[in-house]
């Protein structure tokens, strides 16, 4: 595991022991629309034979791991080191020899300009600020190649509801209302982290569309896959 610099700043620091917590028991099992989203990004990035390949946020490996099988390199950065680890186990046991995992907030990652083919990430940019993932997309449009591909799934509407905004958090609220008081619970806390916290920041998919375009990406498809998720990818434009 690669740690260029360590966390300094308190907000990272919180989140990175917060998923450090949730390692252990993150499966998509439990979230058929997240393994949905998940599929859809691997879908979108296309065939990744001979390609370099970045997992933005990668948890322990949904993405990186089914993606290192054929790619010719894996490069998987969480913030997570509990996560990475899980990664590195599970890519060991697989055989996998092409993957390396670097410990890093995604609002400070540097890489090589020019160095990868392939970028995807699936449901963590909601954890970035808009200008945080603008930024990040800016970057990212260095460390491709021309022709390079970014696909990024995650939760996408908008907090300041509009009317398609509000069907979606009502439904997210009535699903976690049906599960009784451990769903009440969880109305509660998301309620204080969505209004007070503010930890998940999601962009609605035209956002999206904007951040790719300024970060000089085409954008080739904006869905939305589940009620409250979808996926955009783009290709970098030729120089
Ligand atoms: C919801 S999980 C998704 C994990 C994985 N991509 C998946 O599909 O299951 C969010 C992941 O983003 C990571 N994360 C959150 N904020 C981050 C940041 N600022 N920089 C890097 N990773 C971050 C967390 O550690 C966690 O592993």
């Amino acid at each position: 595991m690669k740690v260029p610099a360590p966390i300094s700043d308190a907000a990272t620091r919180s989140m990175s022991g917060l998923w450090d917590r949730r390692a252990a028991s993150w499966d998509h099992s439990a979230m058929p629309g997240l393994g949905k989203i998940a599929d859809e990004v691997v879908r979108r990035a296309g065939s990744v034979t001979d390609r370099d390949v970045v997992d933005l946020g990668c948890g322990s490996g949904q993405l990186a791991l089914r993606l290192a099988a054929t790619a010719r390199s894996m490069v998987a950065v969480d913030l997570s080191r509990a996560m990475l680890e899980r990664l590195e186990k599970q890519a060991d046991d697989a055989g996998l020899t092409n993957v390396e995992t670097i410990l890093a907030a995604l609002q400070t990652l540097e890489l090589p300009a020019g160095s990868v083919d392939v970028i995807v990430s699936n449901y963590a940019f909601h954890h970035l600020r808009d200008p945080q993932k603008a930024e990040v997309l800016k970057r990212a449009a260095r460390w491709l190649r021309p022709g390079g591909v970014v696909v990024i799934g995650d939760m996408m509407f908008s907090i300041r509801a509009g009317s398609a905004d509000r069907e979606i958090i009502s439904s997210k609220v009535l699903n976690m209302a049906r599960k009784g008081p451990a769903g009440w619970w969880r109305i509660t806390k998301n309620a204080w982290r969505f209004v007070v916290a503010r930890k998940e920041c999601p962009a609605p998919i035209a956002t999206w569309e904007t951040m790719f375009r300024d970060a000089g990406f085409t954008v080739t498809s904006a869905e939305r896959i589940v009620a409250e998720g979808g996926v955009v990818s783009g290709r970098l434009l030729a120089p």
